[in-house]
């Protein structure tokens, strides 16, 4: 028999490491939902030409990392692609059905997978996950601080606090070409000193040199023309006065003239969260910016817009490396309070009964449903994490069972009909965790 494993880039995340992606993914929610960003689900799969024309044709996700799918019958004949990040299929959707006409600017708030065709390595997967958030109809520069803020209040609220936000800016289109020529004149009295890859970048795509982690480049970088000396007089306010929304929530930040960002879509404010100290691929958790042009691009009316992505699997890898430092473990919602096992093994329908009634009144029970040894049954409810068992017997009168404390290996007899109340009080007198 030929034995399968999961494709490369991907993998099975087994109950035991959701529990911290179930907190995260609690935290988003719950944020989402305050800062009134309203859920969206685009689909996993969009013409390519959304990704093309959104994400950019010269940039690493189209051009080596897009997922094409093609259609496995003959009718069907456009080109598709898996989605490679949430923001180009949510303008999309956001043009589609007519956005536009609700109160700007909308915000949209998406959590799910994402592929792209990259080579696996640590903290870089094929099929990640993300959290999008997006505000669509609003030019700022409040809003790019709000936005900015809450991601910094996302990584707090999971223990990440040493996650520094970088914030740079790369103008518009009406100063950013003007910048790229400076660049691109001191970068060819340079030329001789570049690796082979950032000769046809520079011909390319010369502003993403500068997010360079080349050495060669690093040191070329040092002395390159700044954005910041070559902002327009609009988009120089509009980031001073980011920087001053920012500085009065006291959110700290580093400007970091590096963060170019990926996408063609950028314009003005650009972000990320970056764990300091983690190695290569891992260490950006997260990033964003505005990307003003991209509504019209995608054949909606000229729409400003912000929004961020942050990479799940990156934050969930740090979370786990915080807890192994002595961070607080998270509590399994899945695990019982209390396991129903019985003194005769082929009684499944009273251990059934019993966990029914009390998971109807709102509790995390588990019946042994097994055929086992009441030995047997009750070492399983330890291995669960359960408090109790309810053990189901013969030996005791009717209405009666026995509830044994696993940790203390007591017990007392206890009315079936008091058992919910007993539960509860004693579920939420340990409380959470
Ligand atoms: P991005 O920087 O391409 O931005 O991705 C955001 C985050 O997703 C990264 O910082 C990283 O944590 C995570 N990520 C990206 N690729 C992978 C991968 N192969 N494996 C694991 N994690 C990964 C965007 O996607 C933009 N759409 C963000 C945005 C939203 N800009 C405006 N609105």
């Amino acid at each position: 028999m030929p034995t399968f494993q999961a494709p490369r880039g991907t993998r099975d995340l087994l109950p035991a490491d959701r529990v911290l992606w179930a907190r995260a993914e609690a935290s988003l929610r719950d944020l989402a939902a305050r800062y009134g960003y309203r859920e969206i689900e685009t689909p996993l799969f969009e013409a390519s030409a959304v990704f093309e024309r959104g994400v950019g044709a010269v940039t690493d996700i189209v051009e080596k990392e897009l997922f094409r799918v093609s259609p496995s019958r003959g009718e069907e004949r456009e080109p598709w692609a898996l989605r490679p990040e949430a923001t180009a299929g949510i303008v999309r959707a956001y043009i589609e059905h007519g956005l536009h006409t609700q109160p700007q600017p909308v915000r949209l708030s998406l959590y799910g997978a994402m592929f792209r065709y990259d080579r696996p390595q640590a903290g870089r997967y094929r099929q990640f996950y993300q959290w999008d958030i997006e505000a669509i109809g609003d030019a700022g520069p409040a809003i790019d601080a709000e936005i900015i803020e809450l991601g910094s209040r996302f990584y707090r609220s999971l223990g990440l606090a040493m996650v520094e936000a970088r914030l740079n800016t790369i103008g518009d289109p009406v100063c950013r070409p003007g910048y790229l020529k400076a660049l691109t004149a001191y970068y060819q009295t340079r030329i001789g000193e570049f690796p082979d890859l950032a000769r046809t970048r520079l011909v390319s795509n010369p502003l993403r040199l500068l997010d360079s982690k080349d050495p060669a480049m690093v040191e070329i970088n040092r002395h390159a023309p700044s954005m910041w000396d070559h902002l327009c007089d609009p988009c120089a306010e509009h980031f001073a006065a980011v920087r001053v929304h920012l500085d009065a929530l006291g959110i700290p930040y580093r400007l970091s003239p590096e963060i170019v960002r990926g996408l063609d879509y950028y314009t003005r404010t650009t972000f990320e969260f970056v764990r300091p100290g983690a190695e290569g691929q891992q260490d950006a958790l997260g990033g964003g910016g505005r990307y003003d042009g991209l509504v019209e691009l995608l054949g909606g009316k000229p729409t400003p817009a912000i929004g961020f992505a942050l990479g799940m699997d990156r934050i969930v890898h740090a979370m786990q490396e915080a807890t192994a430092e002595g961070g607080a473990a998270s509590a399994d919602a899945a695990v019982p309070i209390a396991v129903i096992v019985g003194a005769d093994p082929d009684d499944t329908v009273t251990r059934l009964r019993i966990a029914t009634d009390l998971r109807a009144t709102g509790l995390a029970v588990r019946a042994d449903l097994a055929r086992r040894k009441l030995g047997r049954q009750l070492e399983a409810a330890v291995r669960d994490g359960a408090r109790y068992a309810v053990i189901v017997g013969d030996e005791l009168p009717d209405g009666l069972v026995q509830l044994r404390d696993l940790g203390a290996a007591s017990q007392k007899p206890v009315a079936v009909s008091a058992l919910a109340a007993l539960l509860r009080r004693k579920a939420s007198a340990a409380g959470p965790g």
